[in-house]
């Protein structure tokens, strides 16, 4: 089904998602300060990883929607999502250096060294700050397009290490539902990406013959 959005159409539903997107966050923080969790430090760590997750997936998911669609103004959504994903990974990591060390940063860095889940958690969210810094317009000229593609593919390791930052974490409780089903996602994702980039090398060298 072709649908194409107006210019006022596809701004109707990127502040639909903005508004969406930042749902969960106001859901955290209207639980937390009417006091009606039990371990809020919890329920806030555990609430802002999941939703880095949702979003890493979702942007993910836009390419492969795009394809199967021929909806190419989805890819005009991809930066909104990616930067929701961003938001919410930094609120993961402020709620751990706040709640869990009080901001000593030392006493943090610490703590990433020696628990591995925590580790590779960290390295994600370091990989998302270039990526973060430079979605703007302008950051994509400075770059170049191929330069800032290249960059960007970066997400390719940021998803898995997510995965393996979850499945650690919940190793240690034995229960790998979860990260199994995400893993599945990401991998899904992941591959029907492949496909799609050595399909179009296929086409390239077609035309080329
Ligand atoms: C792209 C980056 C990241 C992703 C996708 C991510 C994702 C997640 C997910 C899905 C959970 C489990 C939530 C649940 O149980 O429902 C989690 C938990 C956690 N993450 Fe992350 N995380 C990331 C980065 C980080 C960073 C940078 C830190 C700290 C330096 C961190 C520290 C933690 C901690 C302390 C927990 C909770 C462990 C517990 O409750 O026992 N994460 N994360």
């Amino acid at each position: 089904m072709a649908f194409h959005p107006t210019p006022r159409q596809l701004s109707l539903i990127k502040a639909v998602i903005f508004v969406l997107a930042l749902l969960p966050f106001a859901r955290m923080v209207w639980l937390t300060y009417s006091g009606q969790l039990v371990e809020p430090l919890e329920f806030i760590t555990r609430g802002t990883g999941d939703w880095t997750l949702y979003f890493l997936c979702i942007g993910l998911g836009v390419t492969p929607l795009r394809r199967f669609t021929q909806w190419h103004w989805l890819i005009k959504l991809r930066r909104m999502l990616g930067l929701f994903a961003f938001f919410y990974a930094s609120l993961h990591f402020t709620t751990f250096l706040w709640f869990d060390h009080f901001f000593d940063l030392a006493a943090m860095w610490k703590d990433v060294l020696r628990r591995p889940f925590i580790t590779v958690g960290f390295i994600a969210f370091v990989l998302l700050i270039p990526l973060a810094v430079t979605s703007t317009n302008g950051m994509v000229k400075r770059l170049g397009g191929k330069r800032w593609q290249w960059l960007h593919r970066l997400v390719y390791l940021i998803a898995p290490l997510g995965i393996l930052h979850y499945w650690w974490m919940k190793a240690g409780k034995n229960n790998f539902a979860q990260p199994i089903l995400f893993g599945c996602i990401v991998a899904l994702l992941l591959l029907i990406r492949v496909y799609f980039a050595w399909n179009r090398r296929v086409q390239n060298a077609k035309l080329v013959r």
